[in-house]
């Protein structure tokens, strides 16, 4: 019998699982699910913006997949120098199969980017959604002006968590600090920034149109700095999603303007070169306008803008993290594989793999991430037979509580759901997350045991 270890409860981490146990080829296979982190879901639970419900649950489907009687969670157990160490997990299990996800930021690397007031998309998203490893509030504190950089998915969902009211966000799960800290937000302007055009802007259509039906809240363009994109004026040849895009945003150019007590400008063909201070925090940043160099890029104008925010927030993609003990690939942060097989060295290391955002680099929706770890468990299940040769101990469970490990297990993170229904109920409002290490861990440990 196959035992294997996912490292990563995402989406990726729990397709993974899936595809291990519900298939024929290699039966009863049995698989623990590791995280760091006492609660599963990865970026379902601790990305999906608190407003977007219907995605937050498609944690249910995954829920069926660790509840599978062959499938263990196993929270609160961190795999690297600080935890498990890797070496010790293939001492453990005959395969393990890496989904750790890509859980820090790109960088600009331009002057000023590290003031107060500048943070990055990650560790805004980490705040609301209140993962335990989250900055303190202080994000919107004594700011009326924002600026986003980018043109993805995430600069859309923190334009939106910024533009929106305390009547719409209190029916979330959003942690209640981080609920007062945006109710009381002074921020009125939110400019967000494409360096290219808005015919290559990443958000999608739903998004984008999102952002135009914000309560009180008004969206602008300018249909000159639209045009400065030769795509705008003739759409024609360009791929049905940007068209859609490039529709949307001719709607916003050409309707008279609508008032509310928030606006948000979307903003193009301008690349940070600079951020500038104001007594110690961000003040304003600095861009140069760029053109097309008609190959899909840009190139500078020598002409500048600067742009007033005591917020800004850097949505320029995420970033893998090497994991201690497997190769890394720094410039694409991603761990390297030939169909999801860690490749050490160019040649495969038997009994390990990747799926996910660790695999393909950050980009992909939820459901991109099913036929990516599809095919690492084809590769996986391919390799069984040669895999299942070794003798392991019976339990890696109970050898890793010999080692003094105590995992979360699925009556912990019960618990914690318990706990934060009741914390909900006693503040008149839904499931409340709870924000930090100590009460998830006592939430967990009190009522499991
Ligand atoms: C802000 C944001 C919002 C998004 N919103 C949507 C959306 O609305 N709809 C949509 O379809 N897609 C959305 N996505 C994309 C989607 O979340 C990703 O495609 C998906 O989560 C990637 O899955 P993953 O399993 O590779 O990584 P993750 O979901 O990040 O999961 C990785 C898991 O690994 C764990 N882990 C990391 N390191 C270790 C370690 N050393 N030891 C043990 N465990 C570890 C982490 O705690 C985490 O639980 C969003 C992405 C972001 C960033
Ligand atoms: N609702 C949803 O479905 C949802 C919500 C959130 C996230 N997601 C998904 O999660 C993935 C990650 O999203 P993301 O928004 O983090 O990444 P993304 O889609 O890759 O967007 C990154 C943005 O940052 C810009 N950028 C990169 N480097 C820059 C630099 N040096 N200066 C200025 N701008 C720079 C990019 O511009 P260029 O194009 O010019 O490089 C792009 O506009 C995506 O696949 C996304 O669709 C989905």
């Amino acid at each position: 019998m196959l035992h294997v270890a996912v490292v990563g409860s995402g989406p990726s981490g729990v397709y993974a699982a899936q595809g291990l146990v519900q298939q024929s080829q290699v039966p009863g296979v049995r698989v623990d699910v590791l995280d760091r982190l006492p609660c599963p879901y990865g970026l379902v639970r601790y990305g999906v913006a608190p407003d977007h419900e219907k995605i937050k649950s498609l944690q249910n489907n995954l829920r069926t997949v660790l509840e599978h009687e062959r499938v263990r969670f196993l929270g609160g157990v961190q795999v690297g120098p600080d935890g498990v160490p890797t070496s010790r997990l293939r001492e453990l299990y005959h395969a393990v199969v890496y989904c750790v996800g890509a859980a820090t930021d790109r960088r600009l690397g331009v002057p000023g980017e590290e003031l107060p007031g500048s943070w990055s998309a990650t560790e805004f998203v980490s705040w609301y959604s209140a993962h335990p490893d989250a900055a303190p509030d202080g994000f919107v504190l004594g700011a009326r002006a924002a600026v986003v950089i980018g043109v993805g998915n995430v600069a859309v969902d923190v334009t939106r968590m910024l533009a929106r009211g305390a009547a719409e966000l209190s029916p979330t799960d959003m942690p209640q600090a981080a609920l007062a800290a945006l109710s009381h937000s002074q921020v009125r302007e939110i400019q967000m920034v494409g360096r290219r055009g808005p015919s290559q802007a990443r958000f999608t259509t739903k998004e984008l149109r999102e952002l135009g039906a914000l309560p009180d809240t008004e969206v602008v363009v300018d249909p000159e700095e639209l045009a400065l994109d030769p795509a705008y004026t003739d759409p024609s040849g360009l791929p049905a999603a940007q068209r859609r895009n490039v529709e949307v945003l001719r709607g916003w150019a050409t309707q008279p303007p609508r008032g509310g007590s928030r606006r948000i400008r979307l903003r193009f063909f301008l690349r940070p070169v600079e951020f500038l201070a104001d007594q110690g925090s961000v003040g304003a940043v600095r861009f140069e306008r760029t053109a097309p160099d008609g190959h899909g890029g840009v190139t500078g104008t020598g002409r500048y803008e600067d742009i007033d925010a005591q917020l800004v927030l850097r949505s320029v993609g995420y970033r893998g993290v090497p994991i201690d003990g497997l190769p890394f690939d720094a410039e694409h942060g991603t761990v390297p594989h030939l169909a999801g097989r860690v490749l050490r060295d160019n040649s495969v290391a038997p009994g390990e793999y990747v799926a996910g955002w660790i695999k393909r680099g950050p980009t992909g929706v939820i459901g991109t991430n099913r036929p990516c770890a599809k095919e690492t468990v084809s590769s996986l299940l391919e390799d069984a037979p040669v895999l299942a040769r070794r003798e392991l101990p019976d339990d890696p469970l109970a050898a890793l509580r010999a080692e003094g490990l105590r995992p979360v297990e699925w009556a912990g993170w019960r618990a914690i759901e318990q706990a934060e229904l009741e914390l909900g109920a006693s503040l008149g409002r839904g499931v409340v997350k709870l924000p930090d290490w100590d009460s998830l861990l006592a939430a967990a440990r009190a009522r499991a045991s």
